[in-house]
């Protein structure tokens, strides 16, 4: 794990090693030259540092919970880091590896009262280094607009544009549907192994028409999130969507999808959702990389956190 602290004095480093180290880091850090350099530590992020991360995610006004960060300890505790500050945690990141072919970069979150000190680019140097090291060929991420410029600076590029549409609480009427699980389906549509997410994301809403496509969902803090959701028609994923309003009447709703997928859209309007906000999602690949898309099958991400 990295640490950076300003140069103090009983290093046994001359006053020559100390400016030249000074140049470095500060080169790097480009034009905030006469700021000082905050001392920080990242390590892995513990379950022990649980109300700490749900605080930095409530700071940003998310809808992430307790079981969504329990879910990326669950399934790649290696991938979570912490970066500590003045004896708190001010920042996270968290990696989620599918396979060796792709890797999900979330919870990219700075305390605001530690914002603007290079702490989330230490921690996606990090989170970056981590993938190279086992080998991952292309890295996404889902980005907000104060996260975008950081990205591009660690070389992600545009992919297209992803949206998070709001229902209020209201009732729905729709039918009770059975669940059962087709994760090589799946695999063709998501374009790599996410059994493991799936899996896991079952515990709470899930819902399938053999053949036709499936659909989860799972509690926010802000409101319930539909999604994943993955149809071959968009009159599966109607009956998909009906089943999950139904379920979730008194509560608002959640769903994260590509404005390019026009059936999405018609139907999130015919369901009285309305779009709240616009997110980029991103890639970095190695060279001879193979591209993931967003086929049209995809009617609701699993999550900006899951992809
Ligand atoms: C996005 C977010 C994580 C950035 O965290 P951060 O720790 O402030 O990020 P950094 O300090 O590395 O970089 C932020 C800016 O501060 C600048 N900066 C970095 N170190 C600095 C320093 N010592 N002095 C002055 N500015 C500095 C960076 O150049 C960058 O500027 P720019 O984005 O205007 O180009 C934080 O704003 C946040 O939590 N936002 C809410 C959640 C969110 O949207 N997350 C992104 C999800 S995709």
């Amino acid at each position: 794990m990295k640490s950076a602290a300003r140069p103090r004095k009983g290093f046994g480093l001359s006053l020559g090693a100390i400016h030249l180290l000074e140049f470095v880091l500060l080169s790097r850090r480009r034009d905030y030259a006469m700021k000082p350099i905050p001392d920080f530590l990242i390590r892995r992020l513990q379950p022990a540092d649980l109300e700490s991360a749900l605080r930095l995610t409530r700071a940003a006004g998310w809808n992430q919970v307790a079981s969504d960060w329990q879910r990326l300890l669950r399934l790649e505790p290696e991938g979570c880091f912490a970066l500590e500050s003045e004896g708190q945690v001010a920042a996270t990141t968290s990696v989620l590896r599918y396979g060796q072919e792709l890797a999900w970069i979330g919870m990219v979150l700075t305390a605001p009262e530690f914002r603007r000190r290079g702490f989330a680019d230490a921690l996606m140097a990090e989170a970056l280094q981590y993938t190279e090291q086992r080998g991952v060929s292309v890295v996404k991420l889902d980005a907000t607009d104060q996260g975008i410029g950081l990205y591009r600076r660690h070389g992600f590029v545009d992919e297209c544009e992803i949206q998070r549409w709001r229902r209020e609480a209201g009732p729905q009427e729709g039918e009770t549907l059975p669940y059962a699980s087709d994760f090589a389906s799946d695999r063709v549509l998501f374009g790599t192994d996410r059994a493991a997410v799936l899996q896991d994301l079952q515990e709470f809403d899930a819902a399938s028409l053999p053949g036709e496509g499936y659909a989860m969902g799972r509690p926010g803090f802000l409101a319930a999130y539909f999604g994943p959701c993955v149809a071959h028609s968009p009159a599966a994923a109607r009956r998909l969507l009906r089943w999950f309003l139904a379920k979730h009447p008194e509560e608002a709703v959640f769903w994260d999808l590509f404005p390019h997928n026009q059936e999405a859209v018609q139907l999130a309007q015919e369901f009285g959702f309305t779009p709240v906000r616009t997110l980029v999602r991103m890639h970095r690949s190695q060279a001879g990389a193979r591209a993931f898309l967003n086929p049209a099958e995809v009617f609701a991400i699993a999550g900006f956190e899951l992809g």
